[in-house]
């Protein structure tokens, strides 16, 4: 199994986004994906409970949640919709069990400002700073040519980071989020301009399940 979290302390980041796409993409590539929603909101329990029958399925897990029943279904990725706040013991404690830390980040004054503090926390764990967790930044409802992506950059370059992709501003996500869908279930002539920010994210992965394999 190969546990992603997707982590940003700011609400409206993009967290939920990026893990319920992540996980319908994955099943939708006939691998067994269980969702573990960390967050008290519920967003990602509250999208999967509203996703249609005959869509790839996606399991859901909650904090109580047996781990002996996620053991059971053997799932290939276990995508984690991490809290807003995380931090501290508790971000510690996540990233001791995940393979890859996913952070997606928003592209406002305020965005930077919360994230900044993460990032560093979070380079600054062991088993990320020996190069043991991959590690990878995505810009949030953002196009990667207009100024707010260069801001990004801008933001990132000193904490010695790079944007993976940029995942745009789409309606098309939100209208997936209410239906319990994500871009990868949508007909390629609505989504596809959409599915092109997401290679990157999908090499990465592939690397770090690589990186993961060859590990002693
Ligand atoms: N790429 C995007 N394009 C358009 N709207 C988005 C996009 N990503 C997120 N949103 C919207 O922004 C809001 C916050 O996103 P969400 O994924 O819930 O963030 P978080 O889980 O970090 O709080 C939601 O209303 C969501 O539908
Ligand atoms: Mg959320």
């Amino acid at each position: 199994m190969f546990t992603v979290l997707v982590a940003n302390p700011k609400g409206g980041a993009g967290k939920t986004t990026v893990a319920t796409n992540l996980a319908a993409y994955l099943a939708g590539k006939r691998q067994r994906v269980v969702i573990l929603d960390m967050d008290r909101q519920r967003s990602a329990a509250r999208w999967l409970g509203r996703r249609p029958r005959g869509f790839p399925e996606v399991r859901g897990a909650l904090p109580d949640t047996d781990p002996k029943i996620i053991r059971d279904y053997a799932p290939q990725w276990l995508i984690v919709d991490a809290p807003a706040g995380l931090h501290g013991h508790a971000l510690a404690e996540m990233v001791k069990v995940a393979d890859a830390v996913l952070v997606p980040v928003a592209t406002s004054s305020f965005d930077f400002e919360a994230t900044a503090d993460f990032v560093s926390e979070l380079t600054a764990l062991k088993p990320v700073k020996d190069g043991k967790r991959a590690l990878a930044i995505v810009g949030s409802k953002v196009d990667g040519r207009t100024i707010a992506a260069s801001d990004l950059d801008a933001f990132l370059a000193p904490l010695s980071l790079d944007v993976l992709t940029h995942i745009r501003d789409s309606q098309l996500y939100v209208h997936a989020a209410r239906d319990g869908l994500s871009i990868f279930d949508q007909p390629r002539s609505r989504a596809e301009d959409a599915w092109g920010d997401w290679p990157p994210i999908l090499h990465w992965l592939q690397t770090a399940v690589a990186a993961k394999s060859h590990r002693p």
